[in-house]
């Protein structure tokens, strides 16, 4: 067995297929005969739809039909849950009356021959509606409702109130962070073609096993009939999680029409119906002894939900075991808006969250004059309190010691407004890091060919992280074979059902069922050498060992393992993970850690601010690949610049519609936004707890904590405490 191959820095084996343009992704599939469909979006955010009257549309070149609340066939709402795979946010299906509960809902469907048919026809359906008065944002929902209890995810441990009473040091706090839209460079899409009762669809999708039984329960038909594919997907941050809308128009436009149906989102409306992060308000109050040793922590938060659903952010969700304490509360809830229904969005409710954690232990660590990083490390904890469990695997203080050292945070001169560079005053902030460590049941098969060709399948997907370039890295390890001797298939539900890209469950999830599989086909190969007539026909299977696409018998020859397969046609397996068991029933708690070290620069006399440079130090468990690994965290980084600074969909408050639904106005950090290094320290402590490879997941980790380290370097460098994100330069203008 080779080790090497994990955790080395291999570049993507899907990079060639994407820079020849030979990747397609979902709207890149053309099926004969297939049709176009285009929305028509309400333009009001709340009402009745009155009328609406699509003569002129009809005669509109190339159009095919034009479904609305009137004419669109009859589906199922799928229940929405995780344990049965056929999760969606937004369970109300389009078209299913004439209510408008947001702006930009599914009012009318045009299907045409081309693109630009569909859509030019949308532009003629006359849509007349009866408005009512719109909530536009989540303060004027708490005003005009207030908000309702979360039953899920509470937590109270002690006395919380009582301790923080009595305590001699304490902070207040409210924080809020606005709605962010995901913005993936592939939009949302989807192909859908029918066939004799049999469905195929390409979607944009983290989640092809949820995406096709979720389907099959709208469309009422058994999931076994239906394909879902995403074999490459530009990204999507969450939104491609579930199945929204216009996954459901096209794929009931298709079977209507009794043709292939393609249906691109655009842009504009990725802002309105396919999930966004929705707004929080979140009250903190932190209390400590004279040592600085937290007593007391309380997390109250809300955020913004629709009327169609409840989606609840949970920001409490690290702040009850990040630091040792006895007396904590955790509480959530939501509030109705005029919006279309919110979903995850990477790291969610942490990522939020931990702006206002991380924000408040700064504001705490000044009121005790003790040093950020000194207070933190004063609270660190190797137990979970909110289950009384220790942690799996936590290397959090090497990850603050490693962290500091690199940056140089010895260097820090605590007096606000004292470090200096030229015309800018430099800021050094510092925040903790902190994610679930999930994973879920998963299958895999492997299959070693004659022509000396690994193949393994898995219902997983890439989303553009390396999900392809790991999976060929685990068959490496157990084969020996080189990465480019192995074919990967995932992004079809037809494959062993395997995860969801989200929640960075699919490393930990997905390996250790390749794995398996993997040594299980090992095992096959070895059978068949072993058997009458092979050539080792009286050998013992243990006494044979296969390394580097060679077999060996001890103190004996070799073969070339393709000599075996001779006659055979493959040696394949089915593995599987975690199928059984319930981890939660298990006696750890299992989490990530990392702390993130950032300078920005603020040039008071021409108002500009920048981040200059992070260094992270992430612990995430066994690395598996360097290269895309440290990719997932300066990535993370990069998004959580965008939240510290830019980030936020703007609602108009007359209307409910969003203002700035689109690239242009929705502000994402460029490459002049970024910081001149961005520097990640990845800790690579195997969680052999967790699974056999000590692999944990790193997608979300890397943006939990960012946009507090910025806020808290930006209070360094000018004494502006920032609550509410994202920080504008308005906030550092004022006097
Ligand atoms: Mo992530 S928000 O689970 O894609």
């Amino acid at each position: 067995m080779s080790q090497s191959i994990i955790g080395a820095a291999k570049p993507r084996v899907d990079g060639p297929a994407k820079l020849s343009g030979q990747a397609r992704y979902a709207a890149d599939h053309f099926p004969a005969n297939m049709a176009y469909a285009y929305g028509v979006f309400s333009t009001i955010a709340a009402g009745k739809i009155a009328s609406i009257d699509v003569s002129k549309a009809r005669q509109q070149p190339g159009v095919i039909e034009i479904f609305h609340h009137g004419n669109f066939p009859h589906l199922h709402r799928s229940p929405s849950s995780f344990a049965s795979q056929t999760k969606v946010d937004e369970t109300r299906l389009p078209f299913e009356d004439d209510t408008i509960y947001y702006g930009g809902q599914f009012v009318a469907l045009v299907v045409a021959d081309t693109f630009e048919n569909a859509r030019d026809a949308a532009h003629y359906v006359d849509v007349q509606y009866t408005p009512s008065e719109p909530v536009t944002s989540l303060s004027q929902a708490l005003q005009k409702n207030g908000s309702k209890p979360s039953e899920k995810n509470q937590h109270e441990r002690g006395n919380p109130d009582g301790a923080y009473q009595s305590a001699p040091h304490k902070i207040e706090a409210t924080y809020t962070t606005p709605v962010e839209t995901h913005n993936p460079m592939e939009m949302h899409a989807t192909t859908a073609s029918w066939n004799d009762g049999d469905l195929t669809f390409y979607e944009a999708s983290q989640g092809v096993v949820f995406a096709k039984n979720t389907i099959a329960a709208i469309f009422g038909i058994n999931p076994a009939r239906i394909d879902a594919r995403s074999p490459y997907i530009g990204s999507g941050f969450g939104s491609k999680l579930w199945i929204w809308p216009h996954a459901v128009c096209a794929t009931a436009a298709s079977r209507e029409l009794g043709r292939p149906v393609q249906l691109m989102v655009p842009r504009h409306q990725m802002f309105t119906t396919t999930g966004h992060r929705p707004a929080t308000q979140q009250k903190l109050r932190l209390a400590t002894d004279d040592d600085g040793k937290l007593v007391s922590i309380s997390h109250d938060s809300v955020n913004s939900t629709s009327f169609v659903n409840r989606y609840v952010e949970t920001c409490g969700v690290c702040t009850s075991s990040l630091y040792g304490c006895d007396n904590v509360r955790v509480t959530e809830g939501t509030a109705q808006v005029n919006q279309g229904t919110p979903t995850s969005m990477r790291a969610p409710g942490a990522a939020p969250g931990l702006f206002a954690l991380e924000s408040a232990i700064d504001e705490m660590a000044e009121a005790l004059n003790m040093d950020p990083l000194a207070f933190r490390k004063k609270n660190y904890t190797e137990r979970d309190g909110s289950q009384d469990k220790p942690f799996s695997s936590i290397h959090l203080m090497e990850a603050y010691d490693r962290g500091a050292e690199k940056f140089g945070w010895s260097k820090r001169d605590p007096e606000i407004g004292s470090m200096r560079n030229g015309t800018e005053i430099l800021g050094w902030g510092m925040a903790a890091c902190n994610w679930d460590a999930l994973r879920q049941s998963s299958h895999a098969r492997v299959a070693l060919r004659a022509d000396g060709r690994a193949m393994v399948s898995c219902a997983t997907q890439d989303i553009g992280t390396g999900t392809y370039t790991i999976i060929a890295q685990t068959v490496a390890d157990i084969t020996g074979l080189p990465l480019d001797r192995i074919d990967v298939e995932i992004g079809d539900s037809a494959y062993p059902s395997g995860p969801i890209s989200g929640g960075s469950w699919a490393s930990a999830s997905a390996l250790p069922a390749v794995q398996n599989a993997a040594r299980k086909a090992v095992d096959q190969l070895k059978g068949f050498a072993t058997q009458d007539g092979a050539t080792y026909a009286d050998a013992s299977t243990d006494k044979l060992s296969f390394d580097n696409g060679t077999l060996s018998l001890e103190g004996g020859e070799s073969t070339d393992y393709t000599a075996v397969l001779k006659g055979q046609r493959l040696a394949e397996a089915f593995g599987e993970a975690y199928t059984g068991g319930d981890e939660k029933k298990d006696g750890y708690s299992y989490r990530s850690f990392g702390a993130h070290f950032v300078e920005i620069g603020w040039d008071p006399g021409i108002s500009r601010l920048r981040v200059h440079r992070v260094v992270s130090a992430i612990d995430v468990g066994q690395i598996v690949n360097e290269k895309t690994a440290t990719n997932q965290v300066e990535g993370a980084i990069e998004m959580g610049i965008g939240m510290a600074l830019f980030e936020a969909t703007e609602y108009d408050h007359r209307s409910g519609m969003p203002v700035n639904n689109n690239y242009a106005e929705y502000v994402v950090p460029t490459h002049a936004d970024s910081p001149e290094s961005i520097d990640v320290v990845l800790l690579d402590y195997p969680d052999y707890k967790l699974n056999e490879l000590g692999v944990r997941g790193i997608g979300e980790i890397g943006i939990t904590g960012m946009a507090a380290a910025v806020a808290n370097a930006v209070y360094h460098a000018t004494g502006k405490r920032v609550r509410d994100l994202p920080i504008r330069i308005e906030d550092l203008m004022r006097t």
